[in-house]
């Protein structure tokens, strides 16, 4: 299926700067960070409300996480990206085979009763559970931008609605939980990550 545009690492940030070029056409830094806190704290309201036991883990519902957070500011919300990206010395899924990884992923997820029956699970079991996933998607970095905070919340719906309160990230700091999604990207290693939801997770 060919794209509805292409995706270019090189022109995707405004010359210089750390924003996205986006369709409201600002150019600067806070004002940009200030509204996409905004959409992504009106979106995990709108998520929370529409969780019932029809709700699904798969892909789309992934994809749909960051289109409808996204949508009103980037043209690529929701699409994943066909280019390389790394950061620091992290390469992240080849753009060539995000979507076969993604599906790869998925259906594991699939395979795994989309993580819905987790409710009687051993709380250790369930962090261990969560943060395999979490680690592949990762390591897939499948969106240009806003990876973090989406996939931090594709897990937040999915702790709620095994009967958690979303994942409290607050006991770490932020380079701590980067040396956990190190460890995840570059030695497929998801003990790090696992500690931290394990203390994240909390009835
Ligand atoms: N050096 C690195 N090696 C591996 N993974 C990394 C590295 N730096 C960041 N990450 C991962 O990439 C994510 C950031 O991706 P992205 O910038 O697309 O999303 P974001 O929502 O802006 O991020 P966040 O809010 O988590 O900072 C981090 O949450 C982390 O999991
Ligand atoms: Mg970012």
């Amino acid at each position: 299926m060919a794209l509805k545009y292409q995706l270019k690492d090189s022109s995707f940030y405004i010359d210089g700067s750390d924003v996205p070029k986006n369709k409201l056409g600002i150019t600067e830094s806070l004002e940009i960070h200030e509204l996409e806190r905004e959409l992504l704290e009106d979106a995990y309201e709108v998520f929370y409300d529409e969780l019932d036991e029809n709700t699904i883990f798969d892909e789309e519902y992934f994809k749909e996480l960051h289109r409808r957070t996204f949508d009103s500011l980037y043209d690529w919300a929701g699409e994943y990206r066909d280019f390389n990206m790394a950061k620091g010395e992290s390469r992240f899924c080849q753009g060539a085979f995000v979507n076969t990884s993604s599906k790869k992923i998925f259906d594991e997820v699939k395979n795994d009763g989309y993580l819905q029956n987790c409710e009687q699970t051993p709380k250790a079991e369930f962090a261990k559970k969560l943060a395999y996933y979490k680690c592949e998607l990762i390591a897939l970095h499948p969106f240009c931008e806003l990876n973090g905070r989406i996939t931090r919340m594709f897990f937040d719906m999915i702790a709620v609605f095994n009967g958690y309160a979303y994942i409290d990230y607050s006991t770490v700091t932020p380079t701590e939980y980067i040396e956990a999604s190190i460890e995840c990207v570059q030695l497929a290693n998801c003990g790090k990550m696992e500690k931290i939801i394990f203390d994240g997770l909390m009835k």
